[in-house]
């Protein structure tokens, strides 16, 4: 039997990473945070001052890259050794992967190094295109989604609960700006898979949320553990 995969989709600041990091959790399920990879070679190459036009040098990076994920009680991440987490949030580095993130060859290479993620007992994969590209054979696929400005507005909530100034109308621009760069790519843009479950969380809780993919897809799953 294959190894379980649950895809959670969806545009920016719709609560993928946090449902499906308490979901993965929930499982004992590994957890793959697609759009961290994309973040991380997108903070490779600011740092390495690559030119953002140069296809070529961008996937000599992407390939050279080596990302180590740690995901105990905090999640961690490492970029050739160095510990880059707190720089994964920034909105440039966002903005700065959307971009690369568009280029077909980046998302060729990219393509492996997220589908060595599916390991026993299962995983939780968080991104764009992880039930129409990545894993498409996965048995459990969820289309997360919410309106630009509850998007927005969370996004702004959390930037200033860190102490990071933040302007609603400038973050809700962003955000609009960065669904339509993701969803009118050529190659792999987000959009829904055919047999997932669209779950919009304009209005919902977290709790509600998972308790929603739980009662559709993985009660077997959750009381198989108990
Ligand atoms: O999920 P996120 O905001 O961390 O992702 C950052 C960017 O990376 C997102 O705007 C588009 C890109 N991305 C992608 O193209 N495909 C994915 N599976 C995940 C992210």
């Amino acid at each position: 039997m294959s190894i379980p995969v649950l895809t959670i989709d969806g545009p920016s600041g719709a609560g993928k990473g946090t449902v499906s990091r308490l979901l993965a959790k929930k499982l004992g399920w590994h957890y793959l945070d697609s759009g961290s990879i994309y973040r991380s070679l997108a903070i490779a190459l600011l740092k390495q001052a690559v030119d953002l036009d140069n296809v070529t040098e961008i996937v000599n990076v992407a390939q050279a890259m080596v990302l180590e994920f740690e995901c105990g009680d905090d999640f961690i991440v490492k970029l050739n050794g160095e510990d880059i987490t707190a720089q994964l949030g920034l909105e440039n580095i966002g903005s700065t992967a959307s971009i690369i993130a568009a280029l077909p060859e980046v998302r060729r290479v990219l393509l492996k190094k997220q589908q060595d993620f599916r390991q026993a007992p299962g995983l939780v994969a968080d991104g764009r295109d992880m039930g129409t590209v990545v894993f498409p054979d996965a048995e459990y696929k969820v289309f997360l989604t919410a309106s630009s400005s509850k998007r927005a507005g969370r996004r702004y909530k959390q930037l200033k609960e860190k102490g990071i100034d933040a302007n609603l109308s400038g973050l809700t621009k962003e955000i609009e700006e960065r669904d339509r760069r993701d969803s009118e790519r050529t190659t792999a843009p987000l959009s829904m898979a055919s047999s997932a479950l669209f779950i919009d969380s304009s209005d919902m809780t977290i709790d509600t949320v998972i308790d929603e993919v739980l009662n559709k897809f993985l009660m077997d799953f959750i009381s198989m553990q108990h």
